[in-house]
């Protein structure tokens, strides 16, 4: 693992890991953080929220082009799996420490499970679409979070060796919500179903001037036309925001900005939240198990399932498009308990596969 979507996953799978060794099954974990994501706030945060052990090898990484974090993520991987064999390497989601990991595994001939497997955009030019892709091919077992990328990976003819584990980060939300920070509602006087969660961080939309100002109008005449609105702000929007001129614009207008918050701020906020305007793949799960739409700023549906049952749109930025999609969501619902994203025990499932088939 190496950046923020990462850390939860790998938290409900230790958990698992933790309690199978509790049980009396012998198990050893051990964890690498390519170190993509350093901050505070984008990596030690979420180790202490969601009760995580410190990673046994950071590889500091740090930013750079994909090219430059990949590459160094592999060398570093194959050089502690030189030092350590395990019987299974785990890879999460779709982020360049994904990739690095997986190639670093094969490189080492050593088995690869990948959680979160057969999520498609089919755009190979989403910087997320060739990790998935090749994470996939080179995994031995393929965990998915729903029926629908189970099925994508059949179309594929990667059958054998996929299987739907359910989603670990629902595993994670149902397993924290007892203990969620409500206190940031108080601390950015926000009332319960009054306010916009947005976030803002796909590369496609923040390194394209035009999709950024577009999206960031729209923010700004939310507040003030529709709700009020509260955005963490991701350490690339930032820079780019504040390239264009429009974090002061956003102040101004009352926006409430954020630095990048941790799991149980965001879960108190996704649960006080009227609607979510996010482009994130992970929070708009996470809105969906909170009962809240996702407008998505994007063309593109990462979880189609989620748009077919109505808890999500995707679709263009254009400003007043966005601003229309916005006022005509739905607000807050109670979400039938249909399984599209298993039963919050992805995580066990996970393990216990990997454990029956190491033996
Ligand atoms: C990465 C993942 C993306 C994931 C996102 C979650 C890839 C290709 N992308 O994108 O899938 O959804 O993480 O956040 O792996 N920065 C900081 N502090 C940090 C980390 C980053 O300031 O701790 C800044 C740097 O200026 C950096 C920029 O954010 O250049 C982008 O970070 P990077 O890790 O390259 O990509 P993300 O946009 O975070």
């Amino acid at each position: 693992m190496g950046a923020r979507p990462q850390f939860a996953k790998a938290a409900a799978v230790s958990r698992a890991v933790a309690n199978l060794s509790q049980a009396g099954r012998h198990i050893v974990e051990r964890l690498l953080h390519t170190g993509q994501h350093y901050d505070d706030e984008m990596s030690d945060v979420f180790f202490r929220e969601l009760n995580m052990r410190e990673p046994d090898w950071n590889l500091e990484v740090g930013s750079g082009t994909p090219a430059y974090q990949t590459a160094a993520a592999i060398q570093g991987v194959f050089e502690v799996l030189g030092e350590w064999r395990p019987d299974a390497v785990i890879v999460y989601g779709d982020t360049n420490a994904t990739l690095a990991g997986a190639i670093a595994a094969m490189q080492r001939q050593l088995p690869l499970a990948h959680v979160e497997a057969g999520v498609r955009t089919n755009n190979l030019f989403h910087a997320e679409e060739m990790n998935r892709v090749v994470a996939d091919r080179l995994s031995r077992w393929r965990f998915c979070c729903t029926l629908h990328n189970r099925a994508t990976l059949e179309a594929e003819g990667l059958d054998d060796g996929s299987c739907f584990s359910g989603d670990t980060m629902l595993d994670n939300y149902r397993h924290f919500l007892p203990a969620m920070d409500a206190g940031v509602l108080e601390r950015e006087k926000l009332h319960t179903g009054s306010f916009v969660l947005c976030t803002v961080h796909r590369a496609e939309n923040v390194d394209h001037q035009y999709r950024l100002t577009d999206i960031l109008d729209a923010v700004i005449q939310t507040q003030r036309d529709i709700l009020p609105v509260v955005f963490p702000v991701h350490p690339r929007t930032r820079k780019a925001a504040e390239e264009l001129g429009y974090s002061s614009r956003l102040v101004e207008a009352g926006v409430r900005l954020l630095e990048p918050i941790g799991f149980r701020s965001t879960q108190a906020l996704l649960e006080n939240c009227h609607l979510v305007l996010t482009d994130s793949g992970g929070l708009q799960r996470e809105a969906y198990f909170a009962g809240r739409f996702s407008v998505i700023p994007w063309e593109y549906a990462s979880w189609p399932e989620l748009v077919e049952a109505g808890w999500a749109s995707v679709g263009g930025v254009e400003k007043q498009v966005l601003v229309n999609r916005i006022a005509g969501a739905p607000g807050p619902r109670r979400v039938e308990n249909n399984g599209l994203f298993g039963d919050g025990q992805a995580g066990k499932r996970i393990v216990e596969t990997l454990m029956s088939d190491s033996a």
